[in-house]
């Protein structure tokens, strides 16, 4: 093996930037040539490729988001679009791809495998919807924002008296809004994995009033629904004085925390060792801290379930 790329897609997340040091520094410690494939698979459609040299990766293990750049391509979900990725990669001389994203990305590169390319993937989403690793690059950074916004939230709150709704990203999956919920003491934690009854938001908030509390914060994963109508049925029901924030996409930005750090170098650098050994269609993780290679497919069919034991803990903790 002689050359391999590397691109990030989807969503970025903090941690993308370390691990395509690790892919590039590593690569050149082992004698290869490694290209960078700029805006996702949408530079590979346009063959936008650049040279990765041991200073282009300088100074960014601290850096958020991503210096390939990403974008979420639908054209390369047509047959016709992977095609021309696929003659891309070949005209270039490119043997191998590492791809930073998370399921949709992971789609991309395994048809790209069954083309021909060998491929890896490296799991990186703040959302941590990908099964059968112990973490997903970006996760542990979004967390800590999402903390950070609590606990400021959580100032005025006291301050005014009042109750907030928090919205957290996660696409369909609630794991972000899970663990900042118990981390962030809120009194509620909406995810779409478990079906709640707002009847009950309303019961338990009531019960801290009863008690003396005088402000309440409750999270929301994005996709267990809206804040802002949890929000306003909160303030129909109650009366209390309700305030909805969204924290939006400040969640996917910021230095990666040294956990996404020290987990995206090692995966980084093992999509190499995984590129050399001729590995192709598996994703780099880490398993109870092993590093270790799972064909896509068995990802694809698997689902990471949130751990019920932390959301019935955030539930007695929050009582
Ligand atoms: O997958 C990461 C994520 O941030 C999700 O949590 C969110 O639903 C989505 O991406 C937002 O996507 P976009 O940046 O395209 O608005």
């Amino acid at each position: 093996m002689k050359k391999i790329a590397v691109l990030t897609s989807g969503g970025d997340a903090p941690g993308m930037n370390p691990g395509i040091r690790a892919v590039v520094r590593a690569g050149i410690y082992h004698g290869l040539e490694v290209v960078g494939v700029r805006h996702g698979y949408a530079g590979l459609l346009r063959g936008d490729f650049i040279p990765m040299t041991l200073e282009s990766v300088g100074d960014i293990v601290q850096r958020g988001g991503t210096c390939l750049y990403t974008a979420r391509c639908p054209e390369f979900m047509t047959p016709e679009g992977q095609q021309l990725g696929f003659e891309h990669l070949r005209q270039s001389g490119i043997e191998a791809l590492i791809v930073f994203g998370g399921d949709g990305s992971f789609h991309g590169a395994l048809r790209l495998h069954e083309m021909g390319i060998q491929t890896i993937g490296v799991p990186s989403t703040i959302d941590n919807d990908i099964a059968c690793c112990d973490l997903t690059i970006g996760f542990d950074t979004a967390v800590q924002t999402v903390i950070e916004a609590i606990d400021k939230i959580r100032d005025t709150a006291t301050s005014h008296e009042r109750t907030y709704v928090v919205e957290v990203m996660g696409r369909s999956a609630g794991h972000i809004a899970l663990q900042a919920g118990l981390a962030g003491g809120a009194e509620s934690v909406l995810i779409p994995e478990v079906p709640y009854q707002l009847e009950d938001v309303i019961k338990r908030l009531e019960r801290g009033i009863a008690r003396g509390k005088k402000h309440s914060i409750i999270v929301i994963a994005e996709g267990a629904g809206s804040g802002v109508e949890v929000g306003q049925y909160v303030r129909e029901h109650t009366g209390l004085d309700v305030r909805v924030t969204v924290l939006g996409h400040v969640q996917r930005g910021g230095a990666p925390t040294a956990t996404d750090r020290v987990l995206a170098s090692r995966l980084g650098a093992y999509a190499v060792n995984l590129c050399m050994a001729g590995e192709s269609g598996k994703m780099a993780a880490t398993q109870n801290g092993e590093l270790c290679a799972v064909p896509f497919e068995t990802v694809f069919n698997s689902v990471r379930a949130p751990e019920m034991s932390v959301y019935q803990l955030a539930d007695i903790l929050s009582i």
